[in-house]
C-alpha cells in the first residue's frame, strides 16, 4: 500500500477505502464512493466558512501563517516592497515573472493609456446621491463598466482577457478618484499620462487650480508600497468571490464588483475604516483598559486584530509600521498613533489575545497612514480595492485556464422540513417567524 494514502474504515458498513493523499490534501470527491447502500448519495465533507478546504491549485501567492511569510510568485513581500514599483509587482503577479525594463516600459505604457473613462461613465457617477460612500460608488461603477464593454464576456479569448485586465487596473484609480471628488462636490480631474500610477491617482484626487499636480515623492512612494502590500493574498473572502462569480463565466467587471463587495465588509477590507472609528471612540489612553475589557466580554471586536491565516504576525503589518514612520516624517504624527500603539501593547500582553493568537493585521495601522496622507476614512477600503484588483484578476485568469475548475457550486446539509402539504390561506394557523 502506498504511504501517501489515507485508509478510511466506514463503520456503518465495515468497508475500508484507500484515499490518495496529494500535496497534503485528500480529494473530497473520493469520499462520495463511501455509501451505506445504492440509495445513499455518498459521504460529503462539511466545512462552513471553508476553514480547511483547498478550492484550487494556485501558483500566485504563498502564505505561511504560522511563520508570518508572504510571497508573490516566490518573491518575499519585503523584497518587493523595497525594490519594486506597484506596476512591476502587478506584472509579476499576473504573468509570473518580474519584467525586464523593456517589458515594464511597455506594460506601464499600456496601463497608462487605459486610464480614461467613457464619458457616459462620468455621467453615470454624477447621478449618485451627494454623500454616497465612495466604496459603494466604486463597486456600482465597476459593475456598470460591463455595459460599456459587453464583449468582455468573451472570457475564453486570451487577448480579450488581457485587454480587460489592463482596463480594470488602469481605470480603478480613475473611478476611485471620481468617487472621492463626487462625495466632496468637486469637479473631476482627468488622468495625467506623464505621472506614475500612484502620482496620477493623487493628481486625480487632489489637483485643484494648479496647472500641473506635483505629488510629494515620499507620500507617493508610501502609497506605492501600500499598494504592493495589498496586491494579493491568495484565497481570501474577496478573491474566493472573484473565482466563484468568474466561474459562471460572468463579465470580469461584474466579478470584480462582486469581489469588491466582499472586500467592503468590516470583517475584511472594511476593517481599516472601522479601526479609525474605534480609535476615535477610545479617545484617550486612559480609556483603553475599559475598551479591552469590553472586547473580552464579547461586546465588540478589536478591529484590525486577528486573521484567519496569520497566527503569529502579519508581515504586512510589520512593513506598514515602517511606512508610517516615513509618512509621519512628512505629515507630522497622526495623533491617534499613540492610542494605537498603547492598544497594541496592552492587547499583546493579555491572555485573551495571546491564547487566541490575535495580532495586528494589515488594517490596524494602514488607516493611520491613509489619514495622515489626507484620505477620509470612507476612502480607506477603496485604497485597498485598487491594488487588490491585480490579485483578483490574477486569480480569475488562473481559474479560467485551469482545466480542473468548473462552475463553483458547494453542497449543503438540508435541515428543513420535507413533503409538507399547502393548506388554504384561510385555514392556516399563525406561526411566529423570525428573519
Ligand atoms: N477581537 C476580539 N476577539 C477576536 C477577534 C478580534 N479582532 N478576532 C477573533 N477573535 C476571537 C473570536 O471571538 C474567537 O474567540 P472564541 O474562541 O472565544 O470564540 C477567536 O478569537 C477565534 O476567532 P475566529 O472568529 O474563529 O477567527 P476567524 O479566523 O474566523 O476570523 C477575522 C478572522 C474575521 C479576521 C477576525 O479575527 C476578526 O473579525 N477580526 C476583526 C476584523 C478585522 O480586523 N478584519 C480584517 C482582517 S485582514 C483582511 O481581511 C484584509
Amino acid at each position: 500500500m502506498s504511504s501517501s494514502t489515507l485508509t478510511v474504515t466506514d463503520n456503518r458498513t465495515g468497508k475500508t477505502y484507500d484515499v490518495p493523499i496529494e500535496d497534503g490534501t485528500v480529494r473530497a470527491m473520493d469520499f462520495r464512493q463511501m455509501k451505506t447502500g445504492t440509495d445513499d448519495f455518498g459521504l460529503m465533507l462539511y466545512d462552513p466558512a471553508f476553514m480547511n478546504t483547498a478550492s484550487c491549485r494556485s501558483s500566485i501567492t504563498y502564505i505561511d501563517g504560522d511563520r508570518g511569510i508572504l510571497e508573490y510568485r516566490g518573491y518575499p513581500i519585503e523584497q518587493l516592497a523595497e525594490n519594486c514599483t506597484f506596476l512591476e509587482v502587478a506584472y509579476l503577479i499576473l504573468f509570473g515573472e518580474l519584467p525586464t525594463q523593456t517589458q515594464l516600459d511597455h506594460w506601464v505604457y499600456e496601463i497608462t493609456h487605459h486610464t480614461m473613462l467613457h464619458e457616459t461613465t462620468k455621467k453615470f457617477m454624477e447621478s449618485f446621491r451627494y454623500g454616497s460612500h465612495p466604496m459603494t460608488m466604486l463597486i456600482s461603477t465597476v459593475a456598470a463598466l460591463s455595459t460599456v464593454y459587453p464583449c468582455a464576456t468573451n472570457v475564453h479569448d486570451p487577448a480579450s482577457r488581457l485587454l480587460q485586465i489592463k482596463r480594470l487596473i488602469a481605470k480603478m484609480p480613475s473611478i476611485a478618484a471620481m468617487s472621492y471628488r463626487h462625495s466632496l462636490g468637486f469637479p473631476y480631474v482627468y488622468p495625467d499620462n506623464e505621472l506614475s500610477y500612484t502620482e496620477n491617482f493623487m493628481n486625480m484626487l487632489w489637483k485643484m487650480v494648479e496647472p500641473k499636480y506635483a505629488a510629494n515623492p515620499v507620500l507617493a512612494r508610501a502609497l506605492e508600497v501600500l499598494f504592493i502590500l495589498h496586491a494579493d493574498h491568495e484565497q481570501n473572502c474577496g478573491s474566493s468571490v472573484m473565482r466563484a462569480v468568474g466561474s459562471s463565466l460572468a463579465s470580469p467587471y461584474l466579478a470584480i464588483a462582486s469581489a469588491a463587495s466582499a472586500l467592503s465588509g468590516p470583517l475584511h477590507g472594511g476593517a481599516n475604516e472601522e479601526v479609525i472609528r474605534m480609535l476615535d471612540e477610545i479617545d484617550s489612553k486612559a480609556d483603553i483598559p475599559a475598551y479591552v475589557e469590553s472586547v473580552k466580554r464579547g461586546k465588540r471586536k478589536l478591529m484590525g486584530f486577528g486573521h484567519r491565516v496569520y497566527k503569529n504576525f502579519d508581515p504586512r503589518a510589520t512593513l506598514i509600521k515602517k511606512i508610517a514612520e516615513q509618512v509621519f516624517g512628512v505629515t507630522g504624527q497622526n495623533p491617534k498613533l499613540e492610542i494605537a500603539l498603547e492598544l497594541e501593547r496592552i492587547a499583546l500582553q493579555d491572555d485573551y489575545f495571546i491564547s487566541r493568537k490575535l495580532y495586528p493585521n494589515v488594517d490596524f495601522y494602514s488607516g493611520l497612514i491613509y489619514q495622515a496622507i489626507g484620505f477620509k476614512p470612507e476612502m480607506f477600503t477603496v485604497l485597498f480595492a485598487i491594488p487588490r484588483t491585480v490579485g483578483w484578476l490574477a486569480q480569475w485568469q488562473e481559474m479560467i485556464v485551469d482545466p480542473a475548475q468548473k462552475i463553483a457550486r458547494p453542497r449543503q446539509i438540508y435541515t428543513g422540513s420535507r413533503q409538507r402539504q399547502v393548506v388554504p390561506i384561510a385555514e392556516r394557523d399563525a406561526v411566529e417567524v423570525t428573519a
